[in-house]
């Protein structure tokens, strides 16, 4: 068998580089339904990436090349993201008789305007959204800028780990492209996605399926996973693992854990004042929990509870085929950690 009939060049990997472990999700699309081939989080040494930015280009190579190894599937191409706070966007109306070629030149001569970096050490990419509100023969055009310093190293450490890197997204993009799959939207409601991961907790907040509001704040797992290695002597990599695997013991989930989820509630609950003091916004009918912390036990219900809305975890999956290789009830676990890689490969399947 040569693969004929199968799927021509196996699948899509959407590439989340955390700044405890590398996601990988491998995406591919039969007609309009996205089947998940296979997937892997495999940890990273503790400073291999901080703050979003890879410290270290072939410790990161090599985790992406174990996670390919893990994930076991066929792999060529594959999509990571900036973080958005790396990223500089504007929306600049530009005139539509441009060919592509003169709008990109023009792109340039705009974008030094307010890029505070020499245009030598940027990445610049735009996209035309539309006509634009006023004016004739004037086009919206987004403006995405970013350093090269962000990019590269990126790029240098997928190619290392044997993938090919074909798009560099910004992460609040992958997330935006994975809100159908993770919610209904009802026409006119506000719904939240909260990501808590090991170093940030993210809140992204949609209307109509469209992203409204982003906000950062330095809080995460690393808090609870540098406690139980510091009071109970494991490594590091063993606490993350026996998070993981819901294999810690019941003295440290009573002592460390479940001490650690109020003060994760109550983070969740000061990213939600922030968002209401913002502006006029609505109020959310629903929230869902990404990353890893998110299946810390008990989380959702308490946050429904305290809050006073739904909260359940993120899947994307929830209506995906899945390979019959992939063991259900571990991606169940796994999947609200896999939002941001989902959406990333997601990306690669655009075209
Ligand atoms: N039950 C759990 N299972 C797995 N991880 C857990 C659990 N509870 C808490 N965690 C925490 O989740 C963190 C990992 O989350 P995640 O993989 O989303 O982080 P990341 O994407 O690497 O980090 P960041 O997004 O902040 O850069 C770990 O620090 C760990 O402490
Ligand atoms: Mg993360």
């Amino acid at each position: 068998m040569f693969g004929l009939l199968g799927k021509k060049s196996g699948s899509l990997v959407g590439l989340d580089i955390g700044s405890s472990s590398v996601k990988l999700v491998a995406l591919a699309k039969s007609g309009r339904k996205y089947e998940l081939d296979a997937y892997a989080v495999v940890s990273l040494p503790p400073s291999a990436v901080i703050d979003g930015n890879i410290q270290d280009v072939a410790e990161v190579a090599a985790t992406i090349e174990k996670a390919v190894k893990v994930a076991g599937g066929k792999m060529s191409t594959a999509v990571a993201a900036v973080p958005a706070s790396a990223v500089i966007t504007k929306r600049i109306p530009m005139s539509n008789v441009f060919t592509e070629f003169e709008l990109e030149d023009q792109i340039k001569v705009e974008a030094d305007q307010f890029i505070p970096y020499p245009l030598d050490e940027v990445s610049i990419d735009f996209e035309i959204i539309g006509p634009a509100d006023h004016g004739d023969n004037l086009n919206d055009v987004l403006l995405v800028a970013c350093r090269k310093s962000d990019v590269e190293p990126r790029e240098d450490a997928i190619s290392g780990g044997g993938l090919d890197c074909t798009v560099i997204d910004v992460d609040t993009y992958a997330v935006e492209r994975t809100f159908p799959l993770l919610h209904e939207a009802a026409p006119d409601t506000t719904v939240g996605v909260v990501d808590i991961g090991a170093a940030t907790l993210t809140l992204n907040v949609f209307k109509n399926a469209e992203l409204i509001y982003s906000r950062e704040q330095a809080f995460g797992g690393n808090d609870l996973t540098n406690t139980i290695h510091q009071q109970y002597g494991m490594s590091v990599e063993e606490v993350e693992q026996a998070l993981r695997l819901d294999d810690l013991s019941d003295e440290i989930k009573e002592m460390v854990v479940l001490p650690f989820r109020s003060t994760v509630a109550q983070q969740v609950s000061r990213s939600l004042q922030f968002y209401y003091s913002s502006g006029a916004h609505n109020e959310l009918s629903a929230l869902y929990l990404s990353g890893g912390c998110a299946a810390m036990e008990g989380l959702a219900d308490q946050l429904s509870e305290e809050l006073g809305i739904n909260t359940d975890l993120a899947n994307p999956f929830q209506q995906m085929s899945v390979n019959p290789r992939i063991n259900r009830p571990r991606l169940e676990r796994d999947a609200p950690s896999l939002v941001k890689a989902c959406g990333l490969a997601m990306r690669g399947l655009e075209g």
